[in-house]
Order: C-alpha cells, then sequence, then structure tokens
C-alpha cells in the first residue's frame, strides 16, 4: 500500500537495558523515515510535550514493575501532550490536543490498542498552558489527589511529603495544607527547602542533603507523624517510619531513590518496617493508571485550589526532543524544580 505521506521522525529507540541511568547509552537517538497511512482508529500526533518520569528508568529496565519493560529496540515509552495531525477518528479531529503515550519521538501513529493507554482528548479550546496537562493538571496533579483520597487526612494532623520540591510532592504537599493539616517537605539543599516553605507554603522543610537531616525531622514533626505521602523510599522513608503515630497511614506513591539501581544492584531493605505493625499504621502502594475515573475530578479539584490562591505549580520546561536524555537525570539529582518536562514542537494551531 502506497504510505500517505513520509515523515522524517526523531527516536529514541532502547537498544538494551540501562546499567546505571538512562544517560549510559541505553538510548539511541536516530532520524527514521515514518510512512504514514492511516487505518480506521489512528490518528497521527505530533508530541508537543514530553513529561520526563522517574517511571521512565523503571520502564527501560526489566524489574518486575506495574507494566511491561518497553522491548528493546522499541521507541522509548513516555507520556506526550499531543496534537492530532490526521486522523481516522471521528471523537479526535485534527488540531485536537491530547494526552497520550506517544513516546520519546516527535510523531506517533498511534490508536487506543496499539498505545495500550487510551489516548485522552484535552477540552477545546484548551483552558490552561499546555504543559500543565503533563504536570500539575495531569498525571502528577492527579496522583496527588489520588493519594489522599485513598488515605484522607484530617485537619490538624502532621504530614510529611518527600519529594517536596517536584512535580507530585509540591501538589501533595498544598492538598494537604490546603485540608488543614501541618506540612512537612523533604527536599535537597537549602534553596530547595527555601522555595519549599516561603512558595509552596509548606509550614518546614527537611534538607536530606545535609548531615542533620534527621534531627531536623525530629525538630520538624515534634507530635510525631500521620501521614506519609512517600515519594523516595530507602533511608529517608526508614526515618520517617521511625516516627509514625499510631494509626497512621503511608501513602506509597515512589520510591526514586532506588529505581537507579534496578537490574544492576542488590536493593536496600526498610528497616524500620516493624513500625507498621507497632504503630497499627497502614502502607499502602497506589498508581495513577489505575484511577483514570479520577482525573477528571482531580483537575477539576486543582483548577479550583489554583483560583482560591492555594496552589502554585513551578515547570522546569527543556528545549528540544534532542535534549531529552541529558536532561533525565535532573530527576534523579535534583536539578529539576516542579515538572521536568522537554518541548518538542510548537502546536500549529
Ligand atoms: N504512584 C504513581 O502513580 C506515581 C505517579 C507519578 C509519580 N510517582 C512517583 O513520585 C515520585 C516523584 O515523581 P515526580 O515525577 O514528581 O518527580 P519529581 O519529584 O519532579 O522529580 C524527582 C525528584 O526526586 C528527588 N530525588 C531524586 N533522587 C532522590 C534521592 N535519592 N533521595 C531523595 N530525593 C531524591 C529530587 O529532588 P531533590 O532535589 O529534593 O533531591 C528530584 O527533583 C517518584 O518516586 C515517582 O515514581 C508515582
Amino acid at each position: 500500500m502506497t504510505p500517505t505521506s513520509t515523515l522524517q521522525n526523531r527516536t529514541y529507540r532502547l537498544r538494551r537495558r540501562p546499567v546505571t541511568d538512562l544517560s549510559d547509552g541505553a538510548l539511541e537517538f536516530a532520524t527514521e523515515a515514518l510512512e504514514v497511512d492511516l487505518a480506521e482508529g489512528e490518528v497521527l500526533l505530533r508530541n508537543l510535550y514530553l513529561s520526563l518520569d522517574p517511571t521512565n528508568r523503571i520502564w527501560a529496565s526489566d524489574y518486575r514493575g506495574y507494566m511491561p519493560p518497553v522491548p528493546l529496540d522499541d521507541v522509548m515509552r513516555g507520556v506526550c501532550m499531543a496534537e492530532v495531525l490526521e486522523s481516522r477518528r471521528e471523537d479526535l479531529p485534527v488540531g485536537a490536543k491530547v494526552v497520550s503515550s506517544s513516546g520519546w519521538q516527535d510523531y506517533c501513529v498511534a490508536s487506543d490498542e496499539s498505545l495500550g493507554i487510551p489516548i485522552a482528548a484535552l477540552p477545546d479550546p484548551v483552558p490552561a498552558p499546555l504543559s500543565t496537562f503533563v504536570g500539575v493538571l495531569g498525571h502528577n496533579g492527579a496522583t496527588a489527589y489520588i493519594g489522599f483520597e485513598l488515605g484522607p487526612v484530617k485537619a490538624g494532623e502532621t504530614v510529611v511529603v518527600s519529594g517536596a520540591a517536584g512535580a507530585t510532592g509540591s501538589v501533595a504537599g498544598q492538598i494537604a495544607k490546603a485540608r488543614g493539616a501541618r506540612v512537612v517537605g523533604i527536599a535537597g539543599g537549602p534553596a530547595k527547602c527555601e522555595h519549599v516553605v516561603k512558595h509552596l507554603g509548606f509550614d518546614a522543610c527537611v534538607d536530606y542533603k545535609a548531615d542533620d537531616w534527621r534531627d531536623q525531622l525530629d525538630h520538624a514533626t515534634p507530635d510525631g507523624i500521620d501521614v506519609d505521602f512517600e515519594n523516595v523510599g530507602g533511608e529517608i522513608m526508614d526515618h520517617v517510619l521511625s516516627r509514625l503515630n499510631i494509626g497512621a497511614r503511608v501513602l506509597l506513591c515512589g520510591m526514586i531513590s532506588q529505581y537507579n539501581d534496578y537490574g544492576h544492584k542488590e536493593l536496600p531493605g526498610q528497616h524500620q518496617i516493624a513500625q507498621i505493625l507497632m504503630q497499627r499504621a497502614t502502607m499502602a502502594g497506589f498508581l495513577v493508571l489505575d484511577h483514570a475515573e479520577l482525573f477528571e475530578p482531580a483537575a477539576m479539584y486543582l483548577v479550583g485550589l489554583m483560583m482560591e490562591g492555594k496552589l502554585v505549580y513551578d515547570e522546569t520546561v527543556v528545549d528540544g526532543l534532542e535534549n531529552a536524555v541529558a536532561a533525565y537525570d535532573q530527576l534523579y539529582s535534583g536539578g529539576n524544580l516542579g515538572k521536568l518536562v522537554v518541548k518538542v514542537a510548537d502546536p500549529s494551531t
């Protein structure tokens, strides 16, 4: 069959499992010809923003995760904000803006089936900056909202949020604050901690890169910890567990301190796990992907908080798909403030 068009598509293909981080040569960047001849139900997407997420490192490894690993030689899996360039779907006309799993590339011929995750159309006109739909009004904001739907927080409780200056943690802390909790963040470095308190409105922030970070956390949580919104795992989580109150809830969102070890290093244990028993606490892992029905309520709630002046957000925008791998390590070195996103292209409409 003759294609209707042929595009030059820049792609990142996963050529082997990463040994350390995603910049270790596992991803190959190249330009390929993409022949487009849409079948019924397919659309041609052009990625405008590529979301960089800690979970990309999990997907690239063969660690037993929540989704199958990206097959070797496939385009790297990634969440994007995209526009429809050609369409054989009535509900997704040309020009529509969508969030989809269209991957680390410029263009993608896609259907719900081929991506495995339904393509989600944004409202027309799009009511907020496009990048926010892969950040504060997208999966990161939804994750924070869903965490507290599953483990509600009460006014007056002490909530600790690790990864406090990041895309998910910054929203989680502000939701807890809006619900009347005393909120203590954990972040890397004095500048980020100051930002978390002064700009995001947390009550306190612990600099985990300082030698006395355990003392700082003890001092900031004199009445113990009722809710842990956990983004990091490892020794930070261990110390948080050691301060849980009776009946505390651990909302296990992520364990970024370990992802770069997947596939090549023995993982450290959680030494204070017995505190879940001793304090009759609960710990539950949760995944944003399992709660698609809550995405819209989450976005409505978060927009409401913004309008009340109770939610602000930060973005670290990197220009150019060609810079995605170099930028990715910011998630692990702490180079990003708020959502880390790559601007791939300007919208055509
Ligand atoms: N369960 C879900 O459905 C779901 C959905 C989205 C995200 N998540 C999880 O949420 C967490 C945050 O993800 P995000 O996308 O919002 O990323 P992010 O917080 O915007 O960026 C990651 C941040 O983690 C911190 N970090 C990296 N390595 C660390 C370490 N060894 N110890 C302590 N902090 C470290 C860095 O901040 P510092 O400068 O403070 O070190 C970095 O900025 C991740 O664990 C992710 O897997 C889960």
